[in-house]
């Protein structure tokens, strides 16, 4: 999950002097962010620092990110000659920054690095809406009334995020994540339709290169049951669903990772155990469990209350 950030003073004073996406795109002060919660909070695995909309910028649409309003593509995809226009990406060339900030924190770092990319429905998303959405009603639109353009759409985008996982394994990420962080907004059937199959073949172009690949469903509960026939070694889920139900419906040949609320971080000591030891709990019925928030730290939450979780998930196991 999301775990560097706003919530970080030391985060926040490296903020105060570059905008985000030259954050993203300055290794050295990538890096140096995406070290921050491991050595403050003592969390055991490090996600690099960038974006998902990193390599669909450079597809070709243009991106600005605007304080408080979040991202902004001023060129949506709304046609079948503006997917035509897309390109698939080359990582090499065209994310060169996103490499060299993991080839410097496999050297900087002493827990493992997870690299990460949007889930191809989720990117679709932010290409057809122009960013965030609420009803994701472009897209549906798409889906409904123009399956050819929306597949055509999905093949580059499903091409690009393959190149790109594949990239940032060779230059050294240890897993990989991809955030589907939309995909609940469908209805199941339309789930099985236009994110499942997508996701499914960046999954399996990745199994060859042999690190474990997690894939987080944001919204899940309705679509988990399908999402856990991905191959993914790992399912994320958010904290809808009850991680007791989650592990049934994902059945026992696969790891579950979250699923605390992010919210639970704004109360007291002993509420964020109580929550953490049942999420705790509850995961041992699977496979095995991965401990994690359902979904990023919130910008206003106490770095303290971030302290006092990974201590207590600590000292539980
Ligand atoms: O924790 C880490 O070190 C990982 C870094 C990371 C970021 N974005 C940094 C970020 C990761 C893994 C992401 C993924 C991402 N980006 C997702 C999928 C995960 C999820 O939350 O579901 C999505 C949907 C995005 C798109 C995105 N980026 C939005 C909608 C926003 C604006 C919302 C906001 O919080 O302002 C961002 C900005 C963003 N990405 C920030 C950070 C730290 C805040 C930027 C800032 O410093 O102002």
């Amino acid at each position: 999950m999301r775990q560097a950030g706003r919530y970080l003073p030391e985060y926040r004073k490296i903020r105060a002097k570059v905008d985000f996406l030259t954050l993203c795109k300055s290794p050295e002060l990538a890096a140096e962010v995406t070290i921050q919660p491991v050595d403050i909070l003592g969390v055991d695995a490090a996600i690099l620092f960038s974006d998902i909309l990193i390599p669909i910028e450079k597809m070709g649409l243009k991106l600005r990110f605007y304080e408080k309003k979040g991202p902004k593509f001023s060129n949506p995809i709304r046609t079948q000659k503006d997917a035509d226009k897309l390109k698939i990406i080359n990582p090499k060339e065209d994310v060169p920054y996103v490499l060299e900030t993991i080839r410097i924190l496999r050297k900087a770092l002493n827990v493992p690095l997870i690299g990460f990319s949007g889930a191809p429905f989720t990117a679709a998303t932010y290409m057809i809406e122009g960013g965030s959405s609420k009803n994701f009603l472009k897209t549906k639109q798409i889906i409904y009334n123009d399956p050819l353009l929306f597949t055509s759409l999905m093949g580059k985008i499903t091409q690009t995020t393959i190149d790109y996982l594949c990239a940032q394994i060779e230059a050294g990420a240890q897993a990989v994540q991809l955030f589907d962080s939309w995909a609940g907004a469908l209805s199941p059937s339309d789930y099985e339709v236009a994110a499942f199959p997508y996701a499914k073949k960046v999954i399996e172009a990745l199994r060859p290169l042999g690190v474990p690949i997690i894939y987080f469903v944001n919204d899940c509960p309705g679509v988990l049951s399908i999402a856990a026939g991905s191959g993914a070694d790992v399912i994320g889920v958010d904290w809808r669903v009850d991680m007791a139900e989650a592990v049934r419906k994902v059945g026992q040949t696969i790891t579950v990772q979250g699923n605390l609320d992010p919210c639970v971080l704004f109360s007291s000591k002993n509420y964020i155990k109580d929550m953490a030891l049942d999420v705790i709990e509850k995961g041992k019925g699977a496979r095995a469990h991965i401990f994690n928030l359902g979904h990023g730290v919130l910008p206003e939450t106490p770095p303290e209350n971030v302290k006092t979780l990974v201590k207590v998930v600590h000292e539980a196991y």
